[in-house]
């Protein structure tokens, strides 16, 4: 039997909600599976047939350490999507390299651009949202009005983007579409709660499965092309996030690393990914 591992984080042992799912479509698939915390060093990576990287949420904090291990598991077996792939999109600067795609428009800040940066974009924009280049799950999302903005106290540690706050996440929500080898496969609407902006659940936004449409499928394979003309290899997996800006859609993110299935929402998304991963075996 072949023999692939889900890599998870030591907080999330058995992996992300729904995790049984996944091992349990990947037996369906002739596949033996568990779930591993990323950071384990009793495991044999070399020993698997395959790796899947998926609930890792804690690489944003130790993103130098997460990018070691898959240089080192890729060095003794298949991981899926691959390091190159997860060093280029563990920094929000990729949306800047993405200039071909109606994106979000994202500028770069630090320490030393911040008053001036933040000023020209509250020129342009009226209300911004600035957040962590190296971010996950809606940390440090802080949204701004002014320089003087009681929320800008809630900045992490530099180095941040900056964005126009796009209102229609309000109203519209935004739109989460898999693409499993290039073809989009589901769509996850979420919207956020009260006054928040971010569509997590830990916020109080609620996700629901969304109607896979034309434009959103157009747009998400569109942004799967590009960044396979960027990266080499076309990425096996990958969650395309989108809202609508300026008349039309516009992607906010394109996850490379560990974009969870939301199997409480899609359990299908556990077929799928199973079927994924035995393509790549
Ligand atoms: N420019 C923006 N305009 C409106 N909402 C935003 C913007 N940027 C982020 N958000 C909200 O914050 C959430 C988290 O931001 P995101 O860029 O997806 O980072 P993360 O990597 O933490 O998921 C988004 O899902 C969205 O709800
Ligand atoms: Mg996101």
């Amino acid at each position: 039997m072949t023999n692939v591992l889900l890599a998870t984080f030591a907080l999330l042992p058995d992996g992300e909600t729904g995790g049984d799912l996944v091992v349990a479509a990947l037996a369906d698939q002739g596949i033996s599976s568990r779930w591993v915390s990323w950071d384990d060093a009793t495991v044999d990576w070399a020993a698997a047939d395959l790796v899947a990287v998926r609930s890792t949420w804690d690489y944003h904090r130790r993103r130098a350490d997460f990018l070691a291990w898959a240089r080192a598991v890729e060095g003794e077996t298949r991981l899926l999507n691959g390091a190159d792939a997860f060093e280029w999109n563990c920094d929000k600067a990729y949306l800047t390299d993405l200039d071909d795609l109606p994106v979000v428009p994202t500028a770069l800040l630090d320490d030393a651009t911040l008053v001036r940066g933040l000023q020209t974009a509250l020129d342009r924009f009226g209300a911004v949202v600035i957040k962590p280049r190296t971010g996950a799950g809606g940390v440090g999302v802080v949204v701004a009005e002014s320089t003087s903005d009681p929320r800008l106290e809630g900045l992490t540690a530099a180095p941040w983007v900056v964005q126009p706050l796009v209102e229609s996440v309000r109203t519209e929500g935004e739109r989460s579409v898999y693409v499993f080898d290039g073809t989009a496969v589901c769509q996850v609407d979420k919207l956020p709660g009260g006054d928040e902006i971010r569509v997590h659940e830990l916020y109080g936004g609620a996700s629901l499965p969304g109607a896979l449409g034309a434009e959103s499928e157009e747009l998400a394979e569109r942004a799967l092309r590009a960044v396979a003309a960027r990266l080499g290899p076309a990425p096996a997996y990958a969650r395309v996030d989108m809202m609508r800006y300026d008349g039309g859609l516009a992607v906010s993110e394109v996850e490379l690393i560990e974009p969870g299935l939301y199997l409480d929402v899609v359990p299908e998304n556990a077929a799928r990914f199973a079927e994924l991963v035995a393509r790549h075996l």
